[in-house]
């Protein structure tokens, strides 16, 4: 066995929303590689962290009325359950709002400072003036400059393509406030990212970047590098720069470090040397998994960042494509943009582990789910194949052979080809080409059936004289199904624990010198994986879309909504608008924002939701006069019907104000 020294990254997600789908395909590959390693006797260790800083962060715990540390805290808790459940497991899951990780930022600036490679100047952005920040591109909207399009984001159009300056934009807006934005200068820190072009030069074609990624990365160099922003202004959730009040680290800035800093975490719990990592001499080896969208920042900011303060490069990156579900891009309408958690209640996460392990490879396409493939292959592979010849011996093994195996095995060669196997297999995992390796050990597994059905023990079994045979063909089967689940636990682990319950065996090591188990006690097998059920899938697509309505009144990083600039008289006369008495009003149960009130608007009583939870305690709304429109179209949502609109005003959050009208209004006046 090797024994080689191996740290390993996964993306750190932002804490300001739910582990999903398409996140887990990195997770999921990151882990699968490393438990991998580990089953091969490396030292491996497996750091992430939540990625915590940055204006959406802070503008989210803002609108939820909350701090930006307690929401992160939230968050983490979130995450941490959800990679848990999916058998993500790392050896150490922190954050980037951490001392280590303060530290470090602190360190590596100042490091590029003292080299030289850290430059000032002042620039001109969009600035609201209500919300008192600057606006990054993706807070402001407005018409495209070069084709007119309506409500395009700041720095390019969906319509015409074209690409500009917020600054550029006709009408812009900013979407927090929904006001103009001024422009205003301020002072900017910029990393020289063009002092390192040789060095990155050589780096990108010295193998470690798949080549696709490598030709991307060298037509980037030759358009020449240009400096690197790594500067915020105040309001800003992240660390401040050292000597520089009121300027903030970029997010982008300290997320890679917290890569170091969460490593830092656990070779203090752990007594590790953290220096044999990172230290520029350092003959560990270190990757980095990531999606192909944040190529840039891993391949040239982070390995430069990395060089010019002194600290080793990676090993390598590995970057791979986006998760499309049923051929498109997973869409919230359509109920395909599954949360980690939406999926743990419905299916058995190692099922989505082996259908993603099946469908990767080493480079950066897109990978697809597709329900029909995905309920198909796991019932064919996983519970066709492979545990049912497990089902189809461990019968006659506990009732025939009082669950001992056989003194010998009967097909020594055979069981020899399975171990042979394994060196191919392992290089397979090794260069993450995750379906050669399940097609080889699914191969494997019809060898094994087929073996069986040529044996046909439930026939043997029928005939007195047959006893050794029969055992030893259901010992062989025994055997040649612990290989097999050997070889699959890197990508099922909680299905390898029970096998190696079953087996009565501490560990499935990697089969690389494995001897068949004989004249060995095993326990009562229990059934070890059940088959997809067409209908969880049907559920989760359902509450995916639910999850959607339950949403869907809450503003989008309170985008700013166009609103049309008249209304005629005509349709503002269509209004019933009451004075209305809440009668009751109470906590939804599961619903985050709205309560659910009773309302008597004179000659009846109404059922209304209203999304005032942050703002309003419902004793505090028990008894007090209000503005509903009676004549809205009643509406359908998650908790039942909502048969009314009350009238409030605000931002958001804690800011919102149910308008109250004075005490001389009586529940069913018509407002004029
Ligand atoms: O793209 C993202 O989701 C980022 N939060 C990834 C950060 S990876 C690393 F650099 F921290
Ligand atoms: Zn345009």
């Amino acid at each position: 066995m090797s024994n080689r020294k191996i740290l390993v990254t996964s993306a750190l997600p932002y804490a300001n929303g739910p582990i999903h789908l398409g996140h887990l395909v990195e997770y999921i590959q990151t882990d699968i590689w490393v438990r991998f390693q580990k089953q091969r006797g490396n030292e491996c260790y497996y750091v992430c962290a939540d990625d915590t800083h940055g204006t959406p962060i802070m503008l989210k715990a803002d609108r939820e009325g909350i701090t930006p540390e307690e929401l992160i805290a939230q968050v983490s808790k979130e995450h941490t359950r959800d990679f848990k459940e999916f058998g993500v497991a790392f050896d150490n899951y922190h954050s980037t709002h951490s001392e280590e990780n303060k530290q470090f930022s602190a360190l590596i600036y100042k490091r590029l400072q003292d080299a030289g490679h850290i430059s000032s100047r002042t620039i001109t952005q969009a600035y609201d003036p209500v919300k008192q920040m600057f606006l990054p591109d993706r807070f402001i909207k407005g018409e495209c400059p070069k084709c007119g399009a309506a409500d395009q984001y700041g720095d390019n159009c969906e319509a015409c393509g074209a690409t500009y300056s917020p600054i550029e934009l006709k009408n812009a807006v900013s979407a927090i406030s929904g006001k103009k934005p001024i422009e205003k200068d301020s002072v900017h820190y910029f990393f020289n990212l063009a002092d390192f072009t040789d060095m990155l030069r050589g780096w990108i074609h010295a193998g470690h970047l798949q080549n696709e990624v490598r030709n991307k990365m060298a037509e980037w160099l030759e358009g020449g590098l240009q400096q690197w922003d790594i500067s915020r202004d105040a309001p800003y959730f992240g660390f401040e720069i050292p000597d520089a009040p009121g300027k903030y680290f970029y997010v982008w800035l300290d997320a890679p470090i917290g890569y170091m800093a969460s490593f830092k975490n656990l070779c203090e719990k752990q007594e590790l040397d953290f220096d044999a990592f990172w230290s520029k001499d350092s003959e560990t080896e270190l990757y980095h998994f990531i999606g192909k969208d944040i190529i840039y920042f891993h391949a040239l900011f982070w390995p430069a960042m990395l060089n010019g303060a002194g600290f080793r490069t990676p090993s390598a990156i590995f970057a791979h494509g986006f998760l499309t579900v049923n051929g498109e891009k997973m869409s919230k309408s359509r109920g395909t943009f599954i949360t980690a958690r939406t999926y743990l209640e419905y299916l058995n996460p190692e099922y989505l582990r082996y259908y993603f392990a099946a469908k990767l490879n080493a480079g950066v396409d897109d990978l697809d789910l597709n329900f029909d493939d995905f309920s198909q292959r796991v019932n064919a592979d996983l519970v066709g194949k492979v545990v049912n010849i497990a089902s189809r011996c461990s019968g006659f093994i506990t009732k025939r052979f009082a669950n001992a195996l056989a003194d010998r095995c009967s097909e020594p060669a055979m069981f020899q080809d399975f171990v042979n196997a394994n060196n191919r297999i392992a290089d397979y995992y090794e260069t993450r080409e995750f379906g050669k390796a399940m097609r080889e050990i699914m191969a494997l597994a019809d060898k094994a059936n087929q073996y069986i059905d040529d044996k046909k023990p439930w026939l043997i079994a029928k005939e007195s004289d047959k006893e050794q045979e029969l055992h030893e063909v259901c010992s062989m089967g025994i055997n040649l199904f612990r290989l097999l689940v050997a070889y699959l636990k890197p990508v099922i682990p909680v299905l390898a624990g029970n096998t190696e319950d079953f087996l009565n065996v501490s560990t499935l090591a990697w089969p690389e010198a494995a001897r068949p188990l004989l004249n060995h006690a095993v326990h009562e097998f229990k059934p070890l994986m059940t088959r997809v059920e067409a209908d969880k899938i049907e559920a989760i697509v359902a509450a995916s879309k639910e999850n959607l309505e339950k949403t869907a009144d809450k503003p989008k990083a309170k985008q700013f909504e166009p609103i049309a600039d008249t209304v005629e008289f005509e349709d503002f006369a269509k209004l019933d608008l009451r004075i209305a008495k809440i009668i009751k009003a109470e906590h939804v149960a599961g619903a985050d924002k709205l309560l659910q009130l009773t309302v008597d608007i004179g000659d009846e009583t109404r059922n209304i939701y209203a999304g005032i939870k942050s703002a309003y305690a419902p004793e505090e709304l028990e008894g007090q006069l209000t503005l509903v429109i009676a004549n809205l179209a009643p509406r359908k949502m998650r908790f039942g019907i909502s048969e009314g609109m009350v009238l409030a005003a605000g931002p958001g959050g804690k800011d919102i104000w149910v308008l109250k009208p004075d005490q001389g209004a009586v529940a069913g006046m018509r407002v004029k």
